[in-house]
Parts: structure tokens; sequence; C-alpha cells
């Protein structure tokens, strides 16, 4: 498919809309080439929300991916990044945004290296970022530029799957608050695998991995204050907001952000430091390491109803969901200084009518650009006036 849905409307005519607030920081344009379906395509956005419909397999859901990767991580789809690549073409894709902030215009970029096209002697295929024209090392400070939070089906099973995509999903969150988050999870997560390395191979110098453990714990203790942090902001934040999504009561739980609650940071991080000795024996044998930060869960209820999340009805977890984003993207809106942009894939397809209109006044509230995708336009007469509208239809979008 080579499609270019770049359209000659000029945006003034729906950036002055009565509802909602004027967009601060928005991706105006998107570029992708050989990325998924999309051989090369261009779509204009301007400083709206993005409503975009078509058929099951039209290429709602891989659009979204793209900019997704205009933030760190791996993507909504958490995809290997080879499977990225458009089948049966060149096996490197590219995304580009041309993203409106506070401060200016910024050119944003990424894209997959093969490990091939590596100059040095890596494993693993690597996402560079570009930036105003510099190639960057890694898409690391994209974050510190533009937020993304996205929804998506998969993650209707977020309650009830297992703790890791809670806890990134946690994660997420707070680096939206603590711009070094990410980095102290990375530096974290490396020496935990190094340490977990050296046990497992036998024999390591027990100093070297007193080291080592040393560094987890400092890293450690630095991510789950971080968590503690961001959980208490949320949880003010929710509970400030005026919203017709059901409220959550969040904690977390883990060994570190426990210890917080009561005891000085250097006492968790002893503490931490202590299990880690005692834990070298069933670590060397198991390969895993038992205690820390990387094990931590985030513990949601629904408030209203005094239900553990994962008790609640389907409906209400989507609720409760998306009532956490929210309040989430308030909150980034304060703490980062503009909303984030956000991702909500078949988001109005599960609400009823009601809930749906409830949805859009907040999204409008708030700020952001949304870019919302479903198969049926008539689930979005109420953002008419609002957003711009593309419909895919026979591997062409057509801005409507
Ligand atoms: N690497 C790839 N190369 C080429 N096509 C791909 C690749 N990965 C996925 N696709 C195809 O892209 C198409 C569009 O997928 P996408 O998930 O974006 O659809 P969608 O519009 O979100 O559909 P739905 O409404 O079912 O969610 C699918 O037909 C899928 O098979
Ligand atoms: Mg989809």
């Amino acid at each position: 498919m080579n499609v270019s849905a770049q359209s000659n409307e000029t945006h003034d005519n729906v950036s002055a809309l009565p509802l909602g607030k004027a967009l601060v920081l928005y991706v105006d344009r998107i570029m992708l080439t050989n990325f998924r379906s999309y051989e090369s395509m261009t779509l204009d956005a301007g400083s709206n929300s993005v409503v975009l419909t078509g058929a099951n397999g039209a290429g709602k859901t891989n659009l979204l991916e793209a900019i997704s990767f205009l933030s760190p991580g791996r993507g909504l789809r958490r995809a290997k990044l080879s499977d990225v690549s458009r089948i049966n073409a060149n096996s490197s894709w590219a995304v580009a945004g041309r993203v409106m902030t506070p401060n200016g215009e910024r050119q944003m970029g990424s894209g997959l290296v093969p490990r091939a096209d590596l100059s040095s002697e890596t494993a693993n295929d690597r996402r560079i970022g570009r930036l105003d024209g510099e190639t960057l090392s890694s898409p690391a400070a994209f974050g510190e530029i533009l937020q993304v939070a996205w929804l998506t089906p998969q993650m209707d099973r977020l309650f009830i799957d297992g703790v890791s995509s809670r806890r990134r999903f946690l994660d997420r969150m707070v680096a939206a608050y603590h711009p070094s988050h990410t980095r102290e999870v990375s530096a974290y997560e490396r020496v935990m695998r190094e340490r977990a390395k050296l046990l497992s191979e036998g024999g390591a110098d027990p100093v070297w991995i007193g080291s080592l453990e040393s560094r987890m714990a400092e890293h450690g203790v630095a991510v789950a204050a971080a968590r503690l942090d961001a959980l208490e902001k949320l949880s003010s934040a929710i509970a400030e907001s005026q919203s017709a999504f059901p409220s959550a009561v969040l904690a977390l739980g883990g060994l570190l952000e426990e210890g917080l609650l009561s005891k000085p940071a250097l006492e968790v991080e002893a503490e931490f430091c202590e299990k880690l000795v005692a834990s070298r024996h069933i670590d060397a044998r198991s390969g895993r390491t038992s205690v820390g930060p990387h094990k931590t869960d985030l513990l949601v209820r629904h408030k209203e109803k005094n239900m553990p999340a994962e008790l609640c009805s389907t409906g209400e977890q989507k609720a409760l969901l998306i009532g956490i984003t929210l309040a989430s993207a308030r909150l980034t809106a304060t703490q980062f200084g503009a909303p984030p942009v956000l991702l909500l894939d078949e988001v109005a397809a599960h609400l009823d009518e009601k809930r749906r209109g409830f949805l859009f006044e907040e999204l409008g509230d708030i700020g952001s650009q949304v870019w919302l995708t479903g198969t049926d336009r008539s689930l979005f007469d109420l953002m008419q006036k609002r957003a711009r509208f593309f419909h895919f239809k026979d591997g062409k979008i057509e801005a409507h």
C-alpha cells in the first residue's frame, strides 16, 4: 500500500473548536516507511484529535503503533522489532513525526537498524532515535519531548493477566512524572542480569557480587521511591478528578515499596542488600533473582464497590482502566507541562453512548491529542467537531 492522506484543508477551521482546550503538544504529521502493512504513508493530523475508521485489518492499530514508537520502549504491541518490518520488504522500517511542542516544532524519527547493519558486534536488532536531524543511540530522550500513553484491547486483561504487564503499565505512568525512572529501571535490570549471570556460572568473587548487590539496592530503592511518589500523586489526581469513570484505589505490592512506607531509604537499601546476600544460593540454582522491585505488583481496587479489580466485571475493569488513564493524563499535564498524546485503540466500541459522551468530554477537558480507532464511524459522532476523521478503504486513507 502506498497511500498519502495529506489533506489540503487548512487547520484553522477545526482548531478553534468550541469544545475542549487548544492542544499544546501534538503530532502534526506522521510518516511511515516499510512499517507493517504500510509501504509509505503520510498523514497530516494538524492540531486536532484524530479518528481512524475502517474494516478489520485496514491498518488502524498499525498506525497507532507507529505513533507509540515516538516514545521510549517497545511500542504498544511490545513487538519484536523485526516483526514490524513490512513483509517482503527491506528489513528496516522507519517512523517520522513532526511534533508541535510548547517550545516549537521538533522532528522525531525512529526505526530499526538490523543487526547486520550495526558496526559493533551486537546480538540484537536496535531501534534508533532521530531528533531534529541528529541520530540518538536510543529513543530514551523522546520522553523529554513527548509523552504517549495508550489503551489497547489487549489491556482489557491487565487486572487478570500476570504481574509483569501491570508493572509495565505502572512504570510507563511513573516515567511520565519522573523523567529518570526508565533509566533507573534499566540500570537496575542491567546489574540484576549481571549478578544472575555470575551466580549461575559459579565461582565468582563474592566481593564483586557484593558490589553488584549494592548497586542493585541503590537503583532498586530509587525505582521504588519514584513509584511510591507517583502513586501518591496519581491517587490525589483520581480523588480530585470529577470523572464519570469509577475511582481506583491504588497500592503497591513490593518489598521495597512497602519498606519505604515506614522506614528511611538507607535502611530499606541495607535490608535489601542483606536479602540479596541471603538469596545467593537459591538465585544461583534458579538463574533468577528472587527478591526486588522487578517483582512489584500494582494493586487496584474499585473504590465505590470496594472490590479488587480482578473480581470486577469486564466492563467495570475497562472503566477502571480508563479512569486511571485519564487521571494519569491530567497528572502528566501538570508534572510534565503538557498532557500526553493518547492512543485509544477500540475504546469507544465498548462503551455505551452515555459513557462515550463522558469520555470525549473529559478528553477535551484534558487537552490531549487523542488518536481513536473503530470500525464504525457512528461511534464518533460526538467527536465530529473536535477531530479530523480518516477512513481506510481499499488500501487508501481518505480524509473525511
Ligand atoms: N510486518 C507486517 N507486514 C505486512 N503486513 C502486516 C505486518 N504486520 C501486520 N500486518 C498486517 O497489517 C494489517 C492491518 O493490521 P491492523 O492491526 O493495523 O488492523 P486494524 O485496522 O487495527 O484491524 P482491527 O479492526 O481488526 O483491529 C493486517 O492485515 C496485518 O496482517
Ligand atoms: Mg486494530
